[in-house]
């Protein structure tokens, strides 16, 4: 059994502290949050995981997992501190490393044992030797024993549990071996390949790997774009593509562009750091500007369809940025409905997980109980989220309470020909030409 803190307890500090207790170990989690830690104490979650609350429980039960506020409680006797605290993107697209240095500040103030300090929050190139300054300086003369690792995370909201329990692979930068062969251990039971590399090196991995992901919907959206100015079905291309040993089939569904916590904050923090360091990331500026021409071009294909957007009523199903979880950052959803708005068009919308918090972001939307009442004199039907509850609606009883029968399938989930034979004009995205249906 080792000792391990864990800095932070939004998605990742959460999933990698109840992972952690899970396999064993002795996990503390710290936030500076007292309402937060009180309630994952009444064992409330922050978040939506799917897992997530049983996995908690069952570690907080066996004594295994703890939460606290306190700093000193946490750090006091750990030998490993993850690092996992959020980066918020500053207005050039650099982030924001506040809560980092807070986090090393109290190590420096605190700790007194040798420790290895984890970084699994999605910093830039070189914070990790950034982080040992920080330490170093506080301390001054008071040595204290400690080695940085970078251990990025590749967790998918909603799929968190099972990505961390079995990775493709775990990356741990470090400039000292014997430091990452120690964090190493911690994943041993997982069996997986661990990649052991420098610090940058390991920072750069995941900047890479997001932007890559990224750039692989990016490239499939342009590709539907064409597909549907000549004809071509995107969704077959993908397949044909994808059987493809060299190209894969995954991340390659074209639809609404990619949104949430991660990719647009990386992308544009990759871009920010190129520029930075006198690079021109040309390929990572296109990939970003069709990300957002993909939600202004359904816009465009709804003001095509009705006309014009004034005083019409659209219909939104799904305004999380993806299936199975309740977080609307960035969601193609959001800035849609805020288009659509400046157009003068009504919104009515639902989600299955994400009504609360949206709530509190949205104005003027009619927020609805289900789809059907979505549709409820509704002119067009936008699916945004392809959520499985969405999958199997009873469009016949749709087709009668919508006051024009035109959808718009975001996300390519539901089976043109049935919703044609309904009587519904229907479009996805790059399914063959669009402007004659
Ligand atoms: C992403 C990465 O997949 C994780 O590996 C990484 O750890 C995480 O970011 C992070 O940096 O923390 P996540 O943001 O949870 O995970 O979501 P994804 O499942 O990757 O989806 C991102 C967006 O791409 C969603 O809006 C999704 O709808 C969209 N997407 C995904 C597509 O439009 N098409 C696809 O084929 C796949």
């Amino acid at each position: 059994m080792r000792n391990i803190c864990v800095v932070g307890t939004g998605y990742v500090g959460l999933v990698t502290g109840a992972c952690f207790a899970d396999l064993g170990n002795r996990v503390t989690c710290l936030d500076i949050n007292q309402e937060k830690i009180d309630r994952l104490n009444q064992g409330i979650m922050p978040i939506y995981e799917p897992g997530l609350e049983e996995l908690v429980e069952r570690n907080v039960k066996a004594g295994r997992l703890v939460f606290t506020t306190e700093h000193a409680v946490a750090l006091e006797d750990a030998a490993f501190v993850f690092i996992c605290v959020g980066t918020p993107s500053g207005v050039d697209g650099e982030a924001d490393l506040r809560y980092v240095r807070e986090v090393a500040e109290s190590i420096a103030d605190i700790v007194n044992h040798p420790i290895v300090i984890i970084n699994k929050s999605t910093v830039p190139v070189g914070t990790g030797d950034w982080v040992a300054d920080v330490i170093r300086k506080r301390r001054g003369d008071n040595d204290l024993q400690f080695w940085v690792v970078s251990n990025p995370e590749f967790l998918r909201e909603g799929a968190a549990i099972s990505d961390f329990m079995s990775p493709d692979r775990v990356v741990l930068g470090s400039l000292d071996q014997e430091a990452a062969n120690k964090v190493a251990q911690l994943y041993l039971s997982l069996r997986c390949p661990i990649v052991v590399t420098d610090l940058r090196t390991a920072e750069m991995i995941k900047y890479a790997s997001n932007a890559f992901l990224a750039t692989r919907i990016s490239f499939i959206n342009e590709i539907a774009n064409i597909c549907e100015e000549l004809g071509a079905d995107v969704r077959e291309v993908a397949t044909g593509m994808g059987y493809d040993k060299r190209i894969g089939r995954a991340f390659l569904d074209a639809g609404l562009g990619w949104g949430g916590s991660c990719f647009p904050k990386d992308v544009k923090a990759l871009a920010h750091m190129a520029v930075l360091h006198g690079t021109h990331p040309q390929l990572l500026q296109a990939v970003m500007d069709i990300n957002r021409n993909q939600r202004r071009r359904v816009v465009m294909k709804l003001r095509r369809a009705l006309d014009t957007l004034d005083d019409k009523v659209i219909g939104i199903l799904g305004l999380s940025f993806k299936p199975n979880t309740d977080d609307i950052r960035e969601a193609p959803a959001l800035e849609i409905i805020h288009l659509l708005q400046n157009e003068g068009a009504a919104v009515r919308a639902y989600d299955p997980a994400a009504m609360e918090v949206a709530s509190a972001e949205l104005r003027n939307v009619t927020l609805c109980e289900d789809p059907y009442q979505v549709a409820e004199g509704a002119d067009a039907l936008l699916l945004a989220t392809e959520w499985n509850e969405f999958k199997h609606l009873d469009f016949e009883r749709i087709h009668q309470v919508m006051r024009r029968p035109i959808i718009m399938d975001g996300r390519n989930l539901w089976n043109r020909e049935w919703l044609t034979f309904l009587g519904f004009t229907y479009f996805g995205v790059g399914q063959g030409i669009y402007v004659n249906e």
